[in-house]
């Protein structure tokens, strides 16, 4: 996601209206009832389930608004139809190789990605046999359908929502952009030589960190973490312990095909570098980055950033091949951006001129081009990807 303003402008912080403050109470008494029941202590990771997906309160389970304009955060769908252009140029290279297949996208936000996906593999002559959505918000789901009931009127029926992933095999392709980083995370501490986990208490002030001793299997995690780093005393950090079940999870119905993951985050060495020491948590208010996770629950998006290695990891553990990782920059320039803008520009010079300053914020170092990473498991595919032919970055994992 791309934040435009970061609070340093002097300008005044955004506050939320009564409506929203109303909503924030109704989620910290959740919480805190929550917390009560369990003698005082939950889990970072529950605290961040709770706050996001609890049904009816959780920031993506509610009516927050969430993306793109008048909402907290831009993804680069929501930035330019680029992204999704090249998205689709991936695609249909891997539909081609297997002569026909489907498309699952997993947590489709506004459906953005759908409809530029879904039109480009229409100009290419590669459309999916179906485009199926796999979405926890209800809210989204809403506006995905009204979006693409907009965008791709005449391919309804192509594309269908599912509640949970497929249960039967299906060849195609897999697409997740900015989820990763929205699963719940677990955090934790080293201190006077031990490994603590970092919970949730509550009290009259809110919610606060409170560490407890971590059982032997997060011990045995942080140690693997660490590897050799020297983490100073006082190391906070966090993991996602759902990443490989949930993303085994989703997956495992592909047949033959690829999975591609676009998300902000590093290979392990580099996240866990000891100057990192208070990991890389971070949520996101109407176009601000906020740290405190505990301020506004339910109201505003939390997110860390995601382990690439555990990622590659996870896609070994489940049968894949890890075929491509690299930045989005280097996927976009792989994928053939200048000819996806030309296509999209037309003759129409303005629209040429808006398309290449969009480029240059999906693709810059300091925007979003080297933060933001593509990777791509497969299985049973033999072609090489184009998005992850220009570089490998596969040996920093
Ligand atoms: C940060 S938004 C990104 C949206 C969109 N992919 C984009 O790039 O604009 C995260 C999306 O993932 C969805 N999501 C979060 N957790 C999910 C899960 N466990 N399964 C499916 N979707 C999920 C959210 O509802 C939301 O649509």
């Amino acid at each position: 996601m791309q934040i435009y303003d970061t609070g340093s402008s002097g300008q005044r912080e955004p506050e939320p209206d009564e409506n929203e403050d109303r909503h924030a109470a109704l989620v910290r008494a959740h919480i805190a009832a929550e917390i009560e029941r369990a003698d005082g202590w939950i889990s970072f990771d529950r605290y961040m389930d709770l706050a996001l997906y609890a049904p009816g309160l959780g920031y993506y389970s509610a009516g927050a608004h969430k993306l793109g304009a008048g909402g907290d955060f831009a993804t680069a769908p929501e930035i330019s139809a680029l992204f999704g252009a090249c998205v689709a140029r991936q695609c249909a290279e891997i539909l081609a190789a297997l002569d026909e297949g489907s498309i699952l996208e997993i947590g489709a936000g506004s459906g953005c990605l759908a409809g530029d996906v879904l039109l480009g593999l229409e100009r290419a002559g590669r459309l999916p046999r179906r485009y199926a959505i796999l979405e926890v918000s209800a809210d989204l789901r809403a506006r995905q359908q009204a979006h693409l009931g907009r965008c791709v009127p005449h391919l309804a029926s192509r594309i269908e929502w599912i509640d949970s992933p497929p249960a039967r095999r299906f060849d195609g392709v897999i697409l997740a952009n900015e989820v990763l980083d929205a699963l719940p995370v677990t955090r934790f501490l080293r201190s006077g030589g031990t490994w603590m986990e970092l919970g949730v208490g509550t009290g009259s002030g809110g919610f606060f960190p409170v560490p407890r001793p971590a059982s032997p299997a997060m011990a045995a995690q942080c140690e693997l973490l660490r590897a050799g780093a020297g983490w100073p005393d006082g190391y906070e950090s966090e993991y996602c312990p759902r990443l490989a079940p949930w993303t085994l999870a989703v997956t495992g119905a592909l047949g033959a095909g690829a999975v591609l993951w676009f998300d902000y985050g590093l290979p392990r060495a580099q996240y866990y570098l000891p100057e990192r020491n208070r990991g890389t948590l971070l949520c996101h208010y109407r176009q601000r980055v906020v740290e405190d996770p505990f301020l506004r629950p339910g109201l505003q998006d939390i997110t860390a950033w995601v382990d690439f290695t555990a990622l590659a990891e996870a896609g070994a553990g489940a049968g894949f091949e890890v075929s491509g990782y690299t930045t989005q920059a280097y996927f976009l320039a792989g994928t053939g951006v200048d000819e996806a803008m030309r296509s999209l520009a037309g003759a129409d010079l303005n629209r040429g001129a808006r398309l290449a300053n969009e480029a240059r914020r999906l693709m810059m170092p300091g925007e979003m081009g080297e933060r933001f990473k593509a990777m791509a498991w497969t299985r049973s595919l033999d072609p090489p990807l184009g998005g992850f032919a220009l570089r490998d970055l596969r040996h920093t994992l």
